[in-house]
């Protein structure tokens, strides 16, 4: 009998843009996603925007309204610009609204590729050699809030912050890389830090090798986090898939994505699998005070995500259509300041449109 692909009726798209260059790369993304999906004879994208960020906390005193989540979760995606603004301290914006949507909606995949497109230059790799993703956990670890300070402002004052490693959660991102790395080119290296780190990090070590049992297809090593970091500056070529925790893979992710030629091109995917909760979309940069409003940041970044959000939501295809329509216009020199251009936001959008609607 053959198979009738199932088309939902429309994808819905929850959109935050949040603060500074955010929202600019953000409507640059939605204008791509328009256009790669119009007529193309399936169903519709639609999208809400949502102002929260750190202006919506000058004025309300929270981040997001008190049910922003349980709002999010009728949403098949959610498309985020990026948070943070230097009125409102970084610990409370991110654990107001980036934070508190990772964990509620149990996204514990951070999936971070870095490929080096046509037209960018490394300052590592050579060109068309590199391609890796970075696959990070994302809900505990050493981002966690079991803590506290004691004696606050004495000189023997105390401060504790513990990380939380848990089976379930180290076994289910492993397994998440370990497959990964089976659809990809089958090379993994879990990055660890246990010979400083002596309790968590050994048993990082040991669930990465039990499940790796099951995937004797899978070439798998352990590095130490620090040595690991020098081998993607000197030879990132050699790399596929890095698994590792929240902060180990969010400082390694950030190398992967400069060894690409610019962390404004690097996208991210924070992925619930079992699509319980829906996943969320953004660039991997931040929110780039110093440049927001001119107009020149790069949507690259946003785009990519797009393209992720897009396979995610069941259109793979229109996703490979944006990616190949984006590097064609970076290799065409379609290129922002920070790739030594001096191409507007706005301009590239177009460029990206334009290959988009030749295919
Ligand atoms: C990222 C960012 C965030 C993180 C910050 C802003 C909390 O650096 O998405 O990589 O560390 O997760
Ligand atoms: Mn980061």
């Amino acid at each position: 009998m053959e198979e009738i692909a199932q088309q939902p009726s429309e994808n819905r798209i929850a959109v935050i843009g949040g603060d500074g260059i955010g929202p600019e790369v953000v409507e640059a993304g939605i204008r791509v996603l328009e256009a790669a999906t119009e007529g193309d004879g399936t169903s519709a994208l639609t999208f809400t925007r949502f102002p929260w960020g750190c202006e919506y906390y000058l004025e309300h005193g929270r981040m997001m309204p008190e049910d922003g989540l349980e709002t999010l979760a009728g949403f098949d995606a959610i498309y985020l610009g990026a948070v943070g603004w230097p009125t409102v301290p970084d610990h409370i914006s991110l654990w107001g609204l980036l934070l508190p949507i990772r964990r509620g909606f149990d996204q514990y995949v951070n999936l971070r590729p870095a490929r080096l497109l046509r037209g960018i230059e490394s300052p590592l790799a050579r060109p068309g050699s590199l391609d890796v993703t970075v696959v990070r956990e994302n809900t505990e670890g050493e981002y966690s809030d079991s803590g506290g300070r004691m004696y606050r402002g004495t000189p023997h004052e105390v401060v504790i912050q513990e990380s939380v490693f848990t089976r379930r959660g180290v076994e289910r991102i492993v397994r998440y890389a370990y497959e990964e790395a089976g659809r990809r080119r089958g090379g993994l290296v879990g990055a660890t830090k246990s010979n400083g780190i002596s309790i968590t990090m050994p048993f990082f070590d040991e669930v990465f090798r039990e499940v790796g049992e099951e995937y004797p297809d899978v070439e798998a090593s352990l590095m130490h986090a620090d040595a690991l970091a020098a081998r993607l500056v000197l030879d990132p070529e050699r790399f596929d898939v890095i698994v590792g925790s929240n902060l180990l893979g969010d400082i390694l992710s950030e190398v992967t994505a400069a060894a690409s030629g610019a962390i404004g091109i690097a996208p991210s995917g924070n992925l619930n699998p079992e699509r319980e909760y829906p996943s969320l979309f953004e660039p991997i940069h931040g929110s780039a005070p110093d440049i927001a409003g001119e107009g020149v940041a790069n949507p690259a970044g946003a785009i990519w995500a797009g393209a992720m959000m897009l396979e995610q939501v069941g259109r793979p295809e229109a996703g490979k259509l944006v990616l190949a329509a984006l590097e064609e216009a970076i290799s065409g020199g379609a290129k922002t300041r920070d790739l030594s251009g001096s191409t507007t936001t706005k301009e590239v959008t177009e460029v990206v449109i334009d290959h988009l609607r030749k295919r």
